[in-house]
């Protein structure tokens, strides 16, 4: 028996499971299950990754704390995960304790080992914002290979890492303003140090050929650059020690979080964390997608080689999701959320839809929907579940027969297949697996066509031909269900249900079951409608849509408090009579001088144009220094009667905006308006 601890990476906790994560998320829990059926222990942990600037600025835009929003969107993720079945032992977060203290582990380990430096970096800085630039928040052209429009950390043409520093005609994603550079202090991981190891490991077999040979290519043949780990304040993380207001990069505790995740299951079901993660027996296997390799490949292995882990056993990546061959399109409706497929489709479909393109070679994989539809439709209903439609309720009756009959061999056969399609699920060449068993399903359909049960029932005298060429139908049907099981599970509960006899491990494929009764047939699983498809497709681009007001009008951006509409809530609504009322002019100062004895006045001479005047006493010394007023446009209540006061008459009153005190603004137009003009 093997154990084995087996990961999919991190989701980011700002946005919500789509189809993408989901080709990750199936593939890894088909490997589990296949696992799991295959007899050995399997430990399949997942979490949220939470750390980072986008975490931060999000919570700050919904005026909420970042456990919170951790909270909330990491149940949402969980009901999606667990729509499509994926069987996590445990799916946890990267903001907890244990993470922490692995943090903390690792990062000792890498002081110890010497490999950790200190520099001043120039880092780019939006002053609009007030912040340091995450590597996500700018875009620009690739220092290596010009690709315009990269995010500021790795490349996605070319596949290098690189500083958002170095990124040609930078932009900042914040505000679209072009960032400027500050010094700042980085700690660095010397990750060269480890060269000689790196060059060893990724090319022992632990990776993909092709994810070898690249890294071969473009990574190991020259050194490879320190490793920035850390961020200055203000960012959501874990502070480092002994470098107080910096911060680990998400990048840095992201990966930590599956041994965290590993100590929070034993923890609570008394198993042994050291006996995955330090000494011998256990196998690590993650699940990743191509775009994050370097960081499992590269600076993943050297925290766990440093700090004496286990290091993981494979390395299995995936390629890209595209949908009808381009990349998934919010506009199109082709970027589709787990939610929004679940409410309109059978997740068992997508389950074997993916697994009949997925292969053990990092290549994109395309969802291609009228294939999608026919595949499913063709494969799955007509011809596995067909083969028990059609012949369960036949034998409801009688039961199986007492010994299995002849059949020519099918059964055998299909038996004799079980090794080499475990084969191709061990690879993760899953597209192989399932052409394997659909190439069974092939053998099985002509058996039943050609002994046509329908017509057998029609004359008692053949009653125990019936009854052989169903228990033959169903021993047939029920070996695809065991190979199916670690992508269609709820098809192997089904079939569990028909029999009364659970498919516990892949052996069901190799003993026929014989005189035993036969349940009512149930429901397995239904055609899919092509205008099923069509809505979800519909309510995507309706989704998205809405998802997405165009930044412009996001006032939230702006970090506008709301303390000023709190403290004077708005007043009544008026009609545009009332409005109008008001005659609201625009004024020139053409006087302004201190009233001695007042201590807050100023009193104004305002021109409405020609030789119109107005004598205005207003509260503003606090404010503004009379000189300065001379010359500029004010906004002037015009009708409002003259009123008495201790030092002459006030004949309006200028608009101004603030509590008082330094704090009074007054409003002035645009230039280009002129003295005597009405403002409405
Ligand atoms: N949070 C990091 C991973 C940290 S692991 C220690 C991250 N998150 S992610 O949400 O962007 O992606 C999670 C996984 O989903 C990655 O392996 C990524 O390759 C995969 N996918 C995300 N979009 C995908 C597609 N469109 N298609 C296939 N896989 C995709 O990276
Ligand atoms: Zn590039």
């Amino acid at each position: 028996m093997r154990r084995l601890l087996v990961t999919s990476a991190l989701p980011y906790i700002n946005g919500h499971i789509h189809l993408g994560y989901l080709v990750e998320a199936i593939q890894t829990d088909i490997w589990v299950r296949f696992q799991k059926l295959r007899g050995h222990e399997v430990r399949y942990f997942c979490a949220d990754d939470t750390h980072g600037t986008a975490t931060m600025l999000r919570a700050r835009d919904e005026n909420r704390g970042e456990e919170e929003l951790i909270a909330e969107m990491g149940a949402a993720h969980q009901t999606d995960l667990s729509g499509f079945n994926i069987s996590f032992d445990h799916y946890s977060h990267t903001n907890t304790e244990a993470n922490r203290a692995y943090c903390h582990e690792i990062w000792q380990a890498l002081v110890d080992a010497d490999l950790v430096a200190t520099e001043e970096i120039e880092q780019l800085y939006d002053a609009e914002k007030g912040m340091f630039l995450a590597d996500r928040m700018v875009r620009g052209g690739c220092p290596f290979c010009k690709a315009p429009d990269q995010p500021g950390d790795n490349c996605s043409k070319c596949g290098e890492t690189y500083s958002p520093a170095d990124l040609i005609d930078p932009v900042s994603t914040l505000s679209g303003t072009k960032p400027e550079t500050r010094k700042a202090k980085h700690l660095f991981v010397r990750i060269e140090q480890l060269h000689g190891f790196l060059s060893e490991w990724t090319q022992s077999g632990t990776l993909p050929p092709e994810s070898a040979n690249y890294l071969a290519n473009f990574f190991l043949n020259k050194p490879l650059r320190d490793w920035d780990v850390s961020r200055p304040a203000p960012y959501f993380g874990f502070e480092i020690p002994g470098h107080p207001e910096n911060y680990w990069y998400v990048w840095f505790d992201a990966p930590i979080g599956y041994m965290a995740a590993t100590r929070e299951w034993c923890d609570a079901h008394g198993g042994d964390f050291d006996s995955w993660w330090r000494g011998g027996k256990a196998e690590i296997h993650h699940f990743i997608g191509k775009d994050i390799q370097y960081f499992h490949t590269l600076f993943w292995p050297a925290m766990l080689k440093t700090a004496g882990f286990n290091l993981p056993e494979k390395v299995h990546i995936h390629g890209f999701l595209t949908v009808g061959g381009e990349k998934m399109s919010k506009s199109k409706g082709t970027f589709i959320r787990a939610a929004t497929y679940l409410r309109h489709l059978d997740p068992a479909a997508l389950r074997y839809y993916y697994a009949s393109r997925l292969s053990s070679k990092v290549e994109d994989i395309d969802l291609n929907l009228d294939d999608f539809v026919a595949k499913v439709n063709t494969d799955l209903v007509g011809k596995v579940v067909n083969l028990a439609s059609r012949s369960a309720k036949f034998v409801a009756e009688s039961g199986l027969s007492a010994v299995y009959p002849d059949d020519g061999g099918l059964f055998a056969e299909a038996a004799a297949q079980g090794q080499a399609i475990a084969e191709a699920y061990e690879a993760g060449d899953y597209s192989r697996a399932t052409r394997m068993i659909i190439d069974l399903a092939d053998k099985a359909n002509p058996f039943v066509e050609q002994n046509a049960p329908w017509e057998l029932r029609k004359d008692p005298a053949n009653a125990q031909r019936l009854q052989d060429v169903c228990t033959i139908a169903l021993n047939l049907f029920r070996q695809l269900a065991v190979y199916l099981k670690p992508v269609l599970p709820d098809l192997a509960d089904k079939t569990d249900a028909l029999f009364g006899i659970p498919i516990d491990s892949w052996a069901a494929a190799t003993t026929p079951l014989v005189d035993i009764p036969v349940n009512p047939f149930k429901h397995m699983m239904a055609r899919i409608n092509p205008a099923d498809v069509q809505a979800m497709i519909e309510d995507s681009k309706a989704e998205s849509a809405a998802a997405q007001p165009p930044p412009e009008i996001s006032a939230l951006k702006w970090n506008d408090g709301d303390e000023w509409l709190a403290s004077e809530p708005l007043a009544e609504e008026i009609t545009i009579d009332d409005f109008l009322q008001t005659d609201l002019r625009v004024a020139r100062v053409v006087a302004a001088e201190e009233v001695p004895e007042a201590r807050k006045l100023v009193h104004l001479t305002l021109s409405l144009g020609g030789a119109e005047t107005r004598n205005v006493f207003a509260g503003i010394k606090s404010a503004y220094d009379p000189a300065d007023l001379v010359g500029r446009l004010v906004v002037v209540v015009a009708n409002l009667a003259p009123r008495q006061m201790k030092f002459g008459v006030s004949q309006g009153m200028v608009i101004a905006a603030g509590p008082g005190g330094k704090d009074i603004f007054l409003l002035s137009p645009d230039s280009g308006a002129q003295p005597g003009q009405r403002v409405h």
